[in-house]
């Protein structure tokens, strides 16, 4: 037997920043690198007509998307596919994506599997998209109710992050992007916490905003450089999502991905102080996430059944136990394998907390 090997390098993303309103059109000539197929947001399409017409009229092609959970499923994919088809794009076609996580997600996966991969940009148009999900590489749709089951490592060559767009953006939606803001200063860095305590969530500034994002990218993309697969240390980007994925699925998506990840930071967080974490560390996270006016208990929209089905489906379950990303105290999050007599023992009790 012959054993080849190669070196793959991590592919490079490079994140633009650019004002809308100033440049106008000119923002896309230059993004878009000839004539793109587009895959747009509805509600953004509807919200920013006039400023994405020049965008749509030199495409070769658009999907235009509801972003709704229940869509980020197989069956769009198949119909972004058959529009991509239709339009005759090539293997030399620029994929754009202008939307939040869930229409990036499914179409930068769109893009990882058509004509076996073509080049992808992105245009994040929430907080939460520009503040993690744009980067990364990390496509999906989701499977018989289960968030992301499917999915392909395919980072965009370029990200545009145009803070007007948050303009737009409801307030609970931008109050989602804080909370994967919190994971990101639990897991490398202390002091975003005091840019978000400076802001003004109501109303805030550009700069201040500009700021907050470029920390979180740059926390990242420090751990994704090293680790674009998650054989190991990306799984630290996890915090808050096991506990948190499986909120969201059994709420049935009522909670938003932002919503469920804050409640699972406190989950976590709890669970961590079970062996040995900071004790204050729930609280402390707790009071975070309900001064930015985000959920912190969950009433009766997830029942005990769904939870544990859920919980047993869940993509980090390896032989022998789960992996966890656990928030011992800030900056010092570890992966912990928990088994699942260790997981009995303390899950419902997590559970039963959030629901109080
Ligand atoms: N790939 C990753 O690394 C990663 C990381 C985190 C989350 N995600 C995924 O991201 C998704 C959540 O994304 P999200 O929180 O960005 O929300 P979203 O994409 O679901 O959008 C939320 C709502 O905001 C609307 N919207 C988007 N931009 C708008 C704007 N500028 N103005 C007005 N309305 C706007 C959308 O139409 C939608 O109704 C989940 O599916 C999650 O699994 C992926």
């Amino acid at each position: 037997m012959m054993n080849f090997k190669w070196n793959t390098a991590t592919p490079v993303t490079e994140v633009h920043t650019c004002s809308l309103k100033r440049e106008q059109s000119a923002w896309f000539d230059a993004f878009s690198d000839g004539h793109p197929f587009l895959i747009i947001d509805s509600e953004v399409r509807r919200l920013w007509d006039s400023l994405l017409q020049p965008a749509i009229l030199s495409a070769s092609g658009l999907y235009v998307m509801e972003a709704r959970e229940v869509l980020k499923n197989a069956f769009t994919l198949s119909q972004i596919w058959d529009s991509m088809s239709a339009a005759g794009i090539h293997r030399d076609t620029p994929v754009v994506v202008i939307g939040g996580g869930l229409v990036c997600d499914i179409g930068a996966m769109a893009a990882s599997t058509y004509l076996r991969g073509l080049r992808l940009m992105l245009v994040p148009t929430t907080l939460l998209c520009m503040v993690d999900a744009c980067l990364g590489g990390k496509t999906g749709v989701n499977l018989a109710g289960t968030k992301n089951q499917v999915g392909t490592f395919n980072p965009a060559e370029n990200i545009l992050i145009a803070p007007d767009f948050l303009d737009t953006l409801p307030e609970r939606e931008f109050k989602s992007g804080i909370a994967e803001i919190v994971k990101t200063a639990l897991i490398g860095d202390r002091s975003i916490l005091k840019l978000l305590e400076r802001m003004d969530i109501e109303n805030p500034d550009r700069n201040s905003i500009l700021e907050v994002i470029r920390k979180c990218l740059e926390v990242k993309g420090g751990i994704v450089a090293e680790d674009l697969r998650e054989i190991g240390k990306r799984m630290l980007l996890n915090l808050g999502h096991t506990i948190g994925h499986v909120l969201e699925s059994a709420s049935e998506f009522q909670l938003s991905h932002g919503e469920a990840v804050g409640l699972g930071l406190i989950g976590e967080a709890t669970l961590a102080v079970s062996l040995g974490g900071n004790k204050n560390l729930p609280g402390e996270i707790r009071h975070i996430l309900k001064q930015a006016g985000l959920p912190t208990g969950v009433n009766d929209m997830v029942s005990e059944e769904k939870l544990s089905r859920l919980f047993n489906r869940d993509k980090k379950t390896r032989r022998g136990g789960r992996i966890w990303a656990l928030p011992f105290d800030w900056c010092d999050c570890r992966l912990t394998l928990l088994t699942p007599d260790q997981e009995e023992e303390t899950l419902p009790g997590i559970m039963n907390l959030l629901k109080a």
